[in-house]
């Protein structure tokens, strides 16, 4: 460890990791660039991909129809089986704002399962009018208490998200996109020229609201005899270039033995200012779902010599509460 304590004031500092993509683009240009960097990772993401493959087949053992699964940010695919979903399932659906990562995990499948697979390019955050107009804002250089106050008058934009794809699954998957609805794209847009401990409290009261609507969403599109599994990365740590970190130290392990239940109320709460905007979508579960099983695990998500990032990442199998 170099030369100070690192303990978890440190992970306050984790958003710095999301500003990495410089430029200005658009949202879907923004995501395509994310996932590009996440492409190479298909081969060393086999174990977390084994870990979704298992809940789907605990999912699979009681699914009743298995006609339909959505999928909410698959990006490349990395962590989503997809070869096992178009094994059972007569169609695939996938949501993504960026659709050219997602195509090219298409063509890893055999060439006779392609065509179960519909691909929807959608914003799914529910926030777009308001990354236009923080956009518009940045473009013209407005100032910091402009931009404050655009994104205040943030009022929940109705969730009715998917008209053309307006129906229910068998089964829902929502794959580490909580965390990526709100903080990623807005750090981008302002950059640290806007950033301060103010602009992102409100982005981070932005992520929770966006987080449970993506819960809802989820809920909605889920037939009441359907499952749903929804993942998020919930802490991030790592060090880049000339600030080497070890944060061994700081780190709070997953606990083993606690049920889901007491994850979030014993774990998650002691840890809450520390949690990456959006994983909060945890705690919003239970409003929607009844939780059948929860696992943890590490996403190691870069190895350089530069810079090592890892995830602490929770995955849940649930079953839709009745509406
Ligand atoms: C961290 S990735 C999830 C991991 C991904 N399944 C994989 O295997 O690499 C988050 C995904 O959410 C998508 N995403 C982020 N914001 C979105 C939005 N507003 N609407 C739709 N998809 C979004 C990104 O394009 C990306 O594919």
């Amino acid at each position: 460890m170099v030369g100070r304590n690192i303990g978890l004031e440190d992970f306050k500092n984790r958003r710095l990791f999301q500003n990495d993509v410089v430029g200005q683009f658009s949202i879907q240009e923004f995501f395509l660039n994310v996932n590009r960097t996440l492409h190479k990772s298909y081969d060393s993401m086999l174990d977390i991909r084994e870990n979704i493959a298992r809940f789907i087949m605990e999912a699979l053992e009681n699914l009743k129809s298995k006609e339909s699964v959505i999928v909410f940010g698959p990006g490349s695919c990395n962590d989503i089986p997809l070869d096992l979903l178009a094994k059972n399932f007569s169609q695939i659906t996938l949501v993504d704002i960026d659709i050219i990562s997602a195509q090219k995990a298409i063509e890893r499948l055999d060439i006779s399962l392609r065509s179960k697979v519909l691909l929807k390019q959608m914003d799914i955050s529910g926030l777009g009018k308001l990354f236009t107009r923080i956009q518009d804002l940045s473009n013209i250089n407005a100032s910091a208490s402009e931009i404050e106050s655009a994104l205040k008058s943030y009022e929940c934009e109705s969730i009715e998200l998917l008209p053309d794809i307006n129906k229910e699954y068998d089964l829902s998957i929502s794959s580490c996109v909580a965390t990526q609805l709100t903080t990623p794209f807005f750090t981008h847009i302002l950059k640290d020229k806007y950033i301060n401990e103010s602009t992102y409290k409100i982005i981070t009261s932005i992520a929770r609201k966006a987080a449970f609507n993506h819960c809802y969403l989820v809920r909605k599109h889920t037939k009441d005899t359907g499952f749903s599994i929804i993942t998020t990365d919930i802490f991030e740590w790592g060090h880049v270039r000339n600030n080497p970190v070890s944060l061994a130290i700081a780190l709070p392990s997953l606990p083993e033995i606690l049920s889901f239940h007491e994850f979030i109320e014993e774990f998650l709460k002691k840890y809450s200012d520390y949690m990456l905007a959006g994983s909060t979508i945890l705690f919003d579960i239970g409003t929607f779902f009844n939780n059948i099983v929860a696992r943890g695990w590490y996403w190691e998500i870069e190895n350089t010599i530069q810079s090592y990032r890892l995830y602490i990442v929770i995955g849940a199998l649930l079953q839709p509460k009745l509406r």
